[in-house]
């Protein structure tokens, strides 16, 4: 999984799966830069990686998208690979989700991964190719009552996987996803009317084949192998990280 010398875009990239990536690809030997509307979480990590430089905005807007893939180029000459990692949440069943609520999370999750997409094409067309890889979910694939447009905007990001890997599929660009089960990041606590108490956290971990809530560097280390050269045969795929979830 090495990915020495290539330069990489990770979003979302100051907390949770995000960041664990941005870990994994700068381990294997990638420059990366990381980009997230939180200032704070992403200058932490960039510290931490020593050799990242972090970019702060937010992917809903297409203008900072097309802006950071510029400045890409413009710093680092090349674009290897894009990590589409920013993502929100509304725990709500559709019948009282807002208007807000849908566009909110619809302007994340969907209009984010495909700007930064659509920004990324012609500058590693440029380089002879490059990876792309989303976040998608298992709650893309099955759905959620209780996730209504969560569940819609996963289902999205999965068929524009699809359709962008059959698109430059002779064109060396690899375009994947990865779907995540239920992983031990602040989003999976976040959005509830209160925190989860352990025995709430228990019952989703039992409600998980293997019985326990994944870590983001489990999920890391399948980015970091759809980004790699290693993955060379594959693209179009939805790769579940999810311990047996959608076996079911
Ligand atoms: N945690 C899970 O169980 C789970 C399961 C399946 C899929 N996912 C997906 O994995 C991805 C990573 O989620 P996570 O669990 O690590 O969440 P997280 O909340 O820890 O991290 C998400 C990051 O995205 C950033 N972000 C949100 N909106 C943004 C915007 N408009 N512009 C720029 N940055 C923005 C946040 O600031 C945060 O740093 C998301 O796409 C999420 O939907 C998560």
């Amino acid at each position: 999984m090495d990915v020495t010398g290539k330069v990489a875009i990770v979003t979302g990239a100051a907390s949770g799966m995000g960041a664990a990536t941005a870990r994994a690809l700068a381990r294997r030997g990638a420059t990366v830069v990381i980009v997230d509307r939180n200032a704070e979480g992403a200058g932490a990590i960039a510290h931490e990686i020593e050799t990242a430089t972090p970019v702060v905005g937010d992917v809903a807007s297409s203008a900072f998208c097309d802006g950071v893939v510029a400045d890409t180029m413009e710093t680092h000459g090349r674009l290897d690979v894009l990590v589409n990692a920013a993502g929100v949440i509304v725990r709500a069943p559709a019948h009282v989700t807002s208007d807000d609520e849908w566009r909110r999370i619809f302007s994340v999750n969907v209009d984010g991964v495909f700007y930064m997409s659509r920004a990324a094409v012609p500058a590693m067309l440029e380089g002879g190719g490059g990876a792309i890889v989303n976040f998608g979910s298992i709650w893309g694939d099955v759905g959620s009552g209780g996730h209504a447009a969560y569940a819609a905007t996963k289902g999205a990001v999965h068929q524009l996987t699809r359709s962008m890997a059959l698109q430059h599929a002779r064109e060396g660009i690899r375009v994947n996803a990865v779907c995540p089960g239920e992983i031990d990041t602040p989003m999976l606590v976040s959005e509830r009317p209160a925190p989860p108490t352990p025995d709430e956290l228990e019952a989703i971990a039992e409600s998980v084949p293997m019985g326990r809530l994944g870590r983001p560097d489990e999920v890391a280390a399948v980015v970091a192998f759809l980004a790699s050269d290693e993955a060379s045969y594959m693209t179009g795929a939805l790769v579940a990280v999810d311990a047996g979830y959608l076996a079911r």
